[in-house]
């Protein structure tokens, strides 16, 4: 929907907003100084590092780093366009808006109507499909099937699943005696069409799966094939809606919904490949269950993870299909973001649901609980797949892999804990493996040292020294925040002036020299604030300026600098300082583009004196900059 809203309007709303009224309405803010505080709604935590300043109208999660003003709030949290962000700032706060935006809503709410009725339609069609399941001779095999399957009437109610009989017009009998228009119906993904364009129901035969979205509502179907003894049945094991207006399989989790608040609370989710595994869960209590839709994990799904918890515990089928999707999963996730990853195995090939079925709930709990597997351990299991350890090649190679492996690994006392594991197993000392292990050591850091220096030749950069300790692999904490150094911690400061003080700017703009900011993104955020000086001419307003700088990581960086504490006034020397130690790094940066740039020619060239001269200068210069 393009929708544009008067930059004077977006002004107006914000100024007769408070943010702190907004944010209160989706987090529990405390007063701490000048402060709130809260946990912030954007990841879980458990200490709170999400602060409003009510002062300056910004929020800002000191652990995340999101920040912005009231509209970046709801954009995010509701995940809305900016201008539905700033429409509903203006409901929340009793704005009254123009005609010409509430027109421009009314399309919206047409497109939003389509979608309601396409909804409705799937809400009608599963009440219909669970009365047939529930109430009708024609559901009574398929109800007793998955009696037998150990679901209680309950459950079926909770997960609201139902029956598509044999006949192929009941559902578009039903629904056209509601009065929904054949293109409509057509959209639903339901039906499919004959040649004479006739809809026929697509799922006949088949007990239905309502698939809901994080609203919870029905957006398409899944038909699980049910063989009833008289027919011949053909088809998919699962028939899923094709993918429509509502549905796109790769954002959907299923029950992602219902399991949502138990996600937070427990602060895990556990992944599941089939869907009647999270039911049959579900019965055994554990309600944190979650399942994607017969593929592999997607980006969109992992996101919606990563926004709920941090713990995954992947709890996959037995078999070997299983296993490998495991072992995708892992890499999947821990690519994405720092999840910490377990895994839990069922024996004997089982799915969980066959796994409760022959078990029991509390033998499943217990495994859930207890006999959950590092990522690590399940490595360990998974190559050794399909090896034969009375080869002597396979058992070398395997050791091989899992050492290798075990370079990742940072807890010494886990890797201990290995190397006890695969030396009473291999029947190899202690000294041995942790010999291998050094040397495979020395080998990577070797390899990283030499990528080191090819990457960056030709391309100097100075590298913070990296101290790898000699005996144990170099151990990578996971820090959300860099580290900021000197320079660009001034240029912060010097920013932060600049934002509210005139005469800031003025000492800036007075310099004889051109002044540049070190780092681009400062200097970027530099001429944006002159951009937005000159078109709005109100200095002291970050909020707006938030509007006005559009790049997401851009507008963290400003409210991260807005939240500095400094004192309320300039002390005297302190812009002049700060340009000081801004322009003198932005000056060696300067020569030393020049001089890589020399390098390259002189190499290109080849001329040796050349070459080794510039070598030096870079080198010097190098230092110089690491030294400030
Ligand atoms: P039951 O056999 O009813 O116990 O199902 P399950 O959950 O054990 O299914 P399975 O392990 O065979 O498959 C896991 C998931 O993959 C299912 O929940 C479906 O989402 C999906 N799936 C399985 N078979 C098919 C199929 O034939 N077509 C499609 N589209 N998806 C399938
Ligand atoms: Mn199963």
């Amino acid at each position: 929907m393009a929708m544009r809203i008067p930059e004077e309007t977006v002004n107006q709303i914000r100024q007769g907003t408070n943010i702190v009224d907004v944010v209160s309405q989706y987090v529990q803010l405390k007063k701490s100084g000048k402060n709130l505080f809260g946990f912030c709604p954007f990841h879980e935590e458990r200490t709170p590092s999400f602060s409003v300043a009510e002062e300056k109208q910004i929020f800002h999660c000191f652990s995340c780093g999101r920040g912005g003003n009231v509209f970046t709030f709801l954009m995010e949290v509701d995940g809305l366009s900016f201008p539905e962000a700033v429409i509903k700032t203006a409901e929340m706060s009793h704005i009254q808006i123009d005609n010409a935006l509430l027109e421009n809503r009314g399309q919206q709410q047409e497109t939003d109507s389509k979608r309601d009725k396409l909804i409705q339609a799937h809400e009608e069609s599963a009440d219909l499909f669970q009365h047939v399941l529930l109430n009708t001779k024609i559901g009574e095999s398929a109800y007793q099937y998955l009696l037998d399957r150990g679901l209680t009437k309950e459950l079926i109610e909770t997960f609201k699943i139902g029956f598509a009989p044999h006949e192929r017009n009941m559902l578009h009998n039903y629904l056209v005696g509601k009065e929904y228009e054949e293109d409509l119906l057509s959209e639903t993904g339901l039906f499919v069409q004959r040649d004479n364009g006739d809809l026929l129901d697509r799922f006949y035969n088949r007990i239905m799966f309502p698939i809901r979205n994080q609203q919870g509502k029905t957006i398409a179907f899944s038909g699980r094939i049910f063989q009833s003894e008289a027919e011949e049945h053909s088809g998919p094991k699962y028939l899923n809606s094709p993918e429509t207006y509502l549905f796109n399989k790769r954002n959907v989790l299923f029950n992602f919904d219902m399991a949502r608040a138990t996600i937070r609370r427990d602060k895990e989710v556990i992944l599941f490949e089939g869907f009647m595994d999270v039911i049959a869960a579900w019965n055994s209590g554990v309600k944190n269950g979650v399942a994607s839709m017969g593929t592999s994990l997607t980006n969109e799904q992992i996101h919606m993870l990563d926004r709920v918890t941090d713990r995954v515990l992947i709890a996959y089928d037995g078999d070997n299909a299983g296993i490998e999707a495991t072992k995708r999963a892992v890499d999947l996730l821990s690519a994405e973001t720092p999840f910490d990853i377990e895994v839990a195995s069922f024996p004997e090939g089982l799915d969980p649901d066959e796994f409760i079925k022959k078990y029991g709930t509390t033998a499943f709990t217990e495994l859930l609980s207890h006999g959950r597997d590092t990522v690590f351990a399940f490595k360990m299991r998974y190559y050794r797949k399909g090896l034969n350890f009375q080869n002597e090649n396979e058992r070398l190679s395997y050791l091989d892999t899992i050492l290798n492996e075990m370079l990742s690994i940072t807890s010494v006392i886990e890797r201990e804990l290995y190397f006890k594991q695969l030396s009473s197993e291999f029947d190899i000392s202690l000294d041995s493996l942790n010999q291998q292990f050094q040397l495979l050591f020395e080998g990577k850091k070797a390899q990283r040292i030499k990528e080191k220096n090819t990457t960056n030749y030709g391309n100097y950069e100075p590298e913070p020294e990296v101290y790898y300790p000699e005996e144990m692999p170099p151990i990578e904490v996971q820090t959300q925040k860099r580290k900021i150094d000197l320079v660009e911690q001034t240029e912060r400061f010097l920013l932060n002036r600049l934002f509210h003080f005139e005469e800031a700017w003025i000492q800036v703009q007075s310099q004889q020299a051109e002044f540049y900011f070190a780092h681009e993104e400062y200097q970027t955020l530099f001429i944006l604030f002159e951009n937005f000086k000159e078109s709005v001419g109100d200095q002291d307003s970050i909020d707006a300026f938030i509007d006005f700088v559009k790049e997401p990581q851009l507008k963290n960086l400003l409210v991260e600098i807005e939240m500095l504490s400094l004192s309320d006034e300039i002390a005297s020397q302190e812009i002049d300082d700060y340009i000081d130690v801004i322009a003198r790094k932005s000056v060696l940066h300067e020569r030393l583009k020049e001089k890589q740039t020399e390098l390259r020619e002189a190499s290109r060239i080849g001329n040796k004196d050349e070459i080794r001269n510039l070598t030096l200068d870079i080198v010097d210069i190098s230092r110089q900059l690491k030294n400030k």
